[in-house]
């Protein structure tokens, strides 16, 4: 495909349109002040904060640990299966609304599970919107469980084995929260025994942590994708590597400016791993606190980094559906009626323009 025809000040417009892929969203991250006070409200919780303004003023992060404290706090309104069902269809309503055909949604069952909350009562509730989104809204959508690497090797085991009888109701496993202090190899025998139960393997890496940690999950967790992965730049023989393998790595760049692993985005290296061929794609993480969904995500980044253009959109598309744990057959349809709306748009313009 030529994309010449496509101009700079089309690319909003086409980052919006164009059918796609998200491959890396906590759920809870996904938790905006608005449902936090509503949900506080329905299950009679006391907030520190007295208004939504003065919630969303505090989201103003340092680093990972000091969103995470932030983020587990907004958690704790999530009582019900209700509530867990409000939060996932929220985002599925608004991934429609931009465009993304399939979602792989991160849960922290222990978040929940250390307050109390049965582990059937978040499933159940996150499921339960999943299925509405595909009937209702057309949106292909399934569950990955984050185990979280600052609770211990046996509390993981404990949350893998309440999540068991739920086999069916969740395709993966992944590992979130603190990442320095807390290697990959903390986790190496849990992943084993999931990887032996069949379920697909996903870490953060390489995020707050250094290349190393990338390293590890790979050849430690066996992991097929990376969360993150920006520090792999930092380590030569890995990118080759991580290029040459397709190591698919789901990066977050308003995230990343937010927690300040980069200082702003034109400082952002994500221009850098899509030219020396890493599949790259590009994710929300946590929307709700970062400021933005998915499109947002795009556009800022598209509009900070002049290296990006039309083509690079196209990729970061193609890539999330290919990166994506479905069968061949279905990427191979996302991937054609991607083509389909670039070839459209790239007609148009020369129309246009003859
Ligand atoms: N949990 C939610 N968002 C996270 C992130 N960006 N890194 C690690 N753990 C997380
Ligand atoms: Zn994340």
């Amino acid at each position: 495909m030529n994309f010449d025809s496509i101009a700079r000040e089309d690319l909003p417009d086409i980052l919006c349109r164009m059918p796609k892929a998200e491959l890396h969203i906590h759920i809870e991250g996904s938790l905006e002040p608005e449902l936090i006070f509503a949900l506080a409200t329905r299950n009679r919780i006391q907030l520190t904060y007295q208004t939504i303004d003065e919630l969303r003023t505090a989201y103003d992060f340092t680093d990972l640990r000091s969103f995470l404290d932030n983020y587990y706090a907004g958690a704790s309104v999530l009582q019900r299966e209700e509530d867990f069902f409000d939060l996932a269809w929220a985002y599925l309503r608004c991934a429609k609304a931009e465009n993304i055909v399939h979602a792989e949604i991160f849960f922290d069952p222990q978040t929940h599970t250390a307050r109390g909350i049965p582990f059937e009562t978040v499933i159940n509730g996150l499921d339960r919107a999943i299925r509405r989104g595909r009937e209702e809204l057309g949106l292909s959508a399934t569950l990955i469980l984050c185990f979280l690497r600052h609770l211990s090797e046996e509390d993981a085991f404990t949350a893998l084995e309440e999540a068991l009888p739920f086999r069916d109701k969740f395709i993966g496993v992944g590992l979130d929260s603190s990442e320095r202090g807390n290697p990959p190899e903390k986790f190496a025998r849990v992943f084993a025994r999931c990887r032996e139960l069949g379920l697909r393997l996903v870490a953060h890496a390489g995020e707050e942590g250094s290349a190393e940690y990338i390293r590890s999950a790979l050849d430690l967790l066996k992991v097929e994708r990376i969360d993150h992965g920006v520090r792999c730049l930092d380590d030569p023989h890995l990118v080759a590597r991580l290029a040459r393998q397709r190591i698919p790595l789901t990066v977050c760049p308003l995230s990343n400016v937010k927690l300040r692993v980069f200082p702003s985005l034109p400082a952002h290296n994500i221009g850098k791993l899509l030219a020396v061929g890493i599949a790259v794609t590009i994710n929300s993480d946590d929307p709700a606190y970062f400021g933005g969904y998915l499109n947002r995500n795009f556009i800022a980044t598209f509009e900070a980094l002049p290296e990006l253009g039309a083509k690079e959109a196209y990729q970061l598309a193609r890539n999330s559906f290919q990166a994506s744990f479905v069968d061949e057959s279905i990427k191979d349809g996302w991937i054609g009626a991607l083509d389909k709306f670039f070839e459209e748009q790239i007609s148009i313009r020369n129309l246009c323009h003859s």
